[in-house]
């Protein structure tokens, strides 16, 4: 049995991508979300705002308990969820709305990750990491300070836990993955941005009436497919549209 844990599974790419896992055999899915606890295909959905204090801790000892006695031939943590607000420059974004951005680009995932690490350790015989980044991680956007620099946090931490399991050989893997740009709700929200909140605005809005973006059923297919072939963690750093097959 191999297990998959997925964040921020409501909408966009997250939803694409227990949708598939959940018709997956021999597969159990914990799916962590701001969705109501309760069976979902292929596993369960458990209620929690990565924004919230202590949220994660909790959300792990609940996953912890389910996975009481278990042995994993393979588990996979995909930390996905993410929000792009507060758009807009600095000086004129919200405090609070800051820290939240923070806390559930940058911290969930890294705590998640260190409970993941510590439960799977003696649980699991092939660990796998996947941190969902952005192009935004590995260059500036005028209006996207938070988001920016929260995923270029993420990156680092993804480099510095690939160097630790390779020191420490512990066989985990782990990538920091740029997925392109998909057509979920989260581009509805950068097009919906002010010019003078976000500068690339008319950019966004091109590529949409252009068709170019990614439907996310064809982004959790791609990710998908690499994780099992174990392609998509040749490098720490990667981005899914230079991956190839
Ligand atoms: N779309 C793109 O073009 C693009 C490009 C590069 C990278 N990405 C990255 O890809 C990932 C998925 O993005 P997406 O486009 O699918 O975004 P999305 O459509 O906005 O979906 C984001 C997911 O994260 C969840 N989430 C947000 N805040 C949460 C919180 N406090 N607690 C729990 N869950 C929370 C949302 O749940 P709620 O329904 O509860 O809000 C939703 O399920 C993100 O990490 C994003 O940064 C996206």
């Amino acid at each position: 049995m191999d297990l998959y844990i997925v964040t921020g599974h409501t909408k966009g790419l997250g939803r694409a991508l227990v949708e598939q896992l959940g018709r997956e055999p021999e597969t159990e899915l914990i799916a962590l979300g701001r969705a109501p606890d309760g069976p979902i295909p292929g596993g369960a959905q458990l209620f929690v705002d990565l924004a919230a204090p202590r949220a994660v801790e909790s959300a792990c000892d609940r996953i912890e308990e389910r996975m009481r006695g278990k042995r994993y031939g393979k588990a996979v943590l995909v930390n996905n969820a993410g929000v792009i607000s507060p758009v807009g420059m600095l000086d004129r974004v919200d405090a609070a709305e800051l820290e939240r951005s923070l806390a559930v680009n940058f911290a969930a995932p890294i705590l998640l990750m260190r409970r993941f690490l510590i439960a799977m350790a003696t649980a699991a015989k092939v660990k796998r990491v996947i941190n969902i980044s952005s192009g935004a991680a590995r260059r500036p956007y005028f209006g996207w300070g938070a988001y920016c620099a929260a995923k270029a946090g993420l990156d680092m931490i993804s480099r510095v836990a690939a160097l630790e399991a390779q020191a420490a050989m512990t066989g985990v893997q782990v990538v920091s993955l740029a997925p392109g740009v998909i057509d979920t709700p989260m581009q509805g929200v950068v097009r919906s941005a002010s010019p003078e909140e976000f500068v690339d605005v008319e950019r966004f809005r091109a590529m949409k009436a252009k068709g170019e973006l990614r439907p996310p059923e064809e982004v959790a297919a791609d990710i998908l497919r690499l994780e099992k072939s174990g392609k998509l963690f040749a490098e720490p750093i990667a981005d899914l549209r230079t991956l190839g097959e």
